[in-house]
């Protein structure tokens, strides 16, 4: 087992990692920017290590800085986190050819997944269904447009090296499709440095479900059943749930039973999180990511396995310790992101010192965050402060306990999205779990 690990994040996931490395005996190396001196991460390790200057570039991103703070702390092993380098396959190979463990999954995997063309391909050859989509990159216009009129209108076109919501244009007639598809090669290759897009059929209001897989490196998958994040503003989550209110019994066996065999398929190690798109009954596969994702504590909360505690020790060797019958989920567990930004004011952010917290505990409420009363949250980074969980016995009770911890809560003078988050959870549709990927847009709530 490692005695050391080294965790290349900041914030709420940073925070996440360290509890997971003390409950295993294992010795926390913290890396911090100028802009983070006061986080709570670097505080909890055991040991921090400031890296660079306040910009991402030139710090979390900075590889060569990483690669030192390891080299100096004596760490055995880098933890990526989500986000940053956690899914690039140059810092997975660097790290491991440095002689460090990376823990996620191997860089080829990475590399495999992160094409978001090639994983559909891989996964269509594996038996999973996937969206029906152009099985390469389209360069030219023409091409994309006889393809578009081949599935019908309305397609989207995405980046395939596209990530957090970026990179994506929908169209829903011929005439705009030039202009768009313009737009998305320059924005494909502004954002990821990697022009190449593809086209998918849109599916309108499907919802968005996926599945969370844990591999280790002798062949064993697991499933921990799905989550589905269909609450959305601008194609990233906001709220998210396990299980998802849609399936039955009989789709998720399905379902589960398609992720897993996909993850074998490309002999998957660590956790990584298979994406479908579910729609009048079907699901069909849109992406995986292959690191811890935000939302991974309502899995946690329905199937009391740490799953950053696995990640831990599938990347030292070990063999799952998990069988899948042992799997039982209970209950029901929802997520918000709590966001610093006024959603009175399109969403700005509203960085600055915390005065006043007052953050809810009791029943069923599990809160992930760095924050703290006089923290001065930085302006450089993502705008998530925390995320409260609500896990109850069903998602009646989940409902009501995240409303009620909502009411509890106390952060000034810093506007968060909590405001937005009880309007939607009061909603009646989604109190009947009538949920989709337009959600927030009929709310009046998308831009
Ligand atoms: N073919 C599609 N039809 C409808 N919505 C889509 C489609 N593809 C993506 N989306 C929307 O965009 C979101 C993110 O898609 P995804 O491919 O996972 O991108 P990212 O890599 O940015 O996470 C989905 O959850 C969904 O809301
Ligand atoms: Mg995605």
């Amino acid at each position: 087992m490692f005695k050391r690990v080294l965790v290349a994040n900041r914030g709420e996931i940073a925070v996440r990692i360290i509890r997971a490395l003390h409950e295993l005996n294992i010795e926390a190396v913290a890396i911090y920017s100028e802009g983070d001196e006061n986080s709570l991460h670097t505080q909890i390790a055991d040991y921090a290590i400031r890296i660079g200057p306040a910009f991402s570039k030139d710090s979390y991103l900075n590889i060569k800085s990483i690669i030192s703070a390891a080299e100096v702390s004596g760490a055995d092993a880098i933890h990526p986190g989500y986000g940053f380098l956690a899914e690039n396959e140059e810092f997975a190979k660097i790290v491991e050819e440095c002689g460090f463990k990376f823990i996620g999954p191997s860089p080829e995997s990475i590399k495999l997944m992160g094409d978001k063309i090639e994983a559909k391909r891989v996964m269509k050859e594996a038996g999973v269904p996937v969206i029906p989509g152009t099985e390469e990159a389209i360069s030219n216009i023409k091409e994309g447009l006889k393809f578009a009129k081949e599935v019908g209108f309305p397609v989207i076109i995405k980046a395939a090296a596209g990530g957090g919501g970026k990179g994506m244009r929908i169209v829903r007639n011929e005439e705009d499709f030039e202009k768009q598809f313009k737009i998305a090669q320059i924005e494909a290759e502004k954002a990821f440095g990697d022009n190449r897009v593809y086209i998918e059929k849109f599916l309108e209001k499907p919802r968005h479900i996926e599945v969370q897989v844990l591999g280790d490196s002798y062949g064993n998958v697991i499933h921990l059943f799905e989550r589905e994040s269909s609450i959305q503003r601008r194609h990233q989550k906001l709220i998210e749930e396990a299980p998802s209110p849609a399936l039955d019994e009989e789709t998720r066996k399905k379902l589960t039973e398609a992720a897993v065999k996909g993850a074998k398929a490309i002999k998957y190690q660590n956790a990584g999180t298979m994406e479908f798109l579910y729609s009048d009954g079907k699901f069909y596969f849109m992406e995986m990511n292959t690191r811890i994702q935000v939302e991974h504590p309502v899995t946690e909360e329905i199937t009391h396995i740490d799953i950053v505690k696995q990640q831990i020790l599938i990347a030292a060797g070990e063999k799952l310790n998990i069988k899948q019958k042992e799997i039982n989920k209970i209950g029901h567990a929802i997520e918000i992101r709590i966001n610093a930004e006024d959603p009175e004011k399109n969403f700005r952010p509203s960085p600055g010192k915390i005065e006043v917290l007052h953050l809810p505990g009791g029943p069923g409420i599990r809160i992930d965050t760095h924050i703290y009363q006089g923290y001065v949250i930085p302006p450089y980074y993502d705008s998530l402060i925390a995320k409260m969980i609500a896990w109850g016995r069903t998602r009646e009770e989940a409902i009501k306990r995240l409303n009620r911890a909502i009411n509890e809560t106390l952060i000034k003078p810093i506007k968060t999205t909590l405001s937005l988050h009880k309007k939607i959870i009061n909603n009646r549709r989604f109190i009947e779990g009538e949920l989709h990927t337009k959600f927030l847009e009929e709310m009046g709530i998308g831009d």
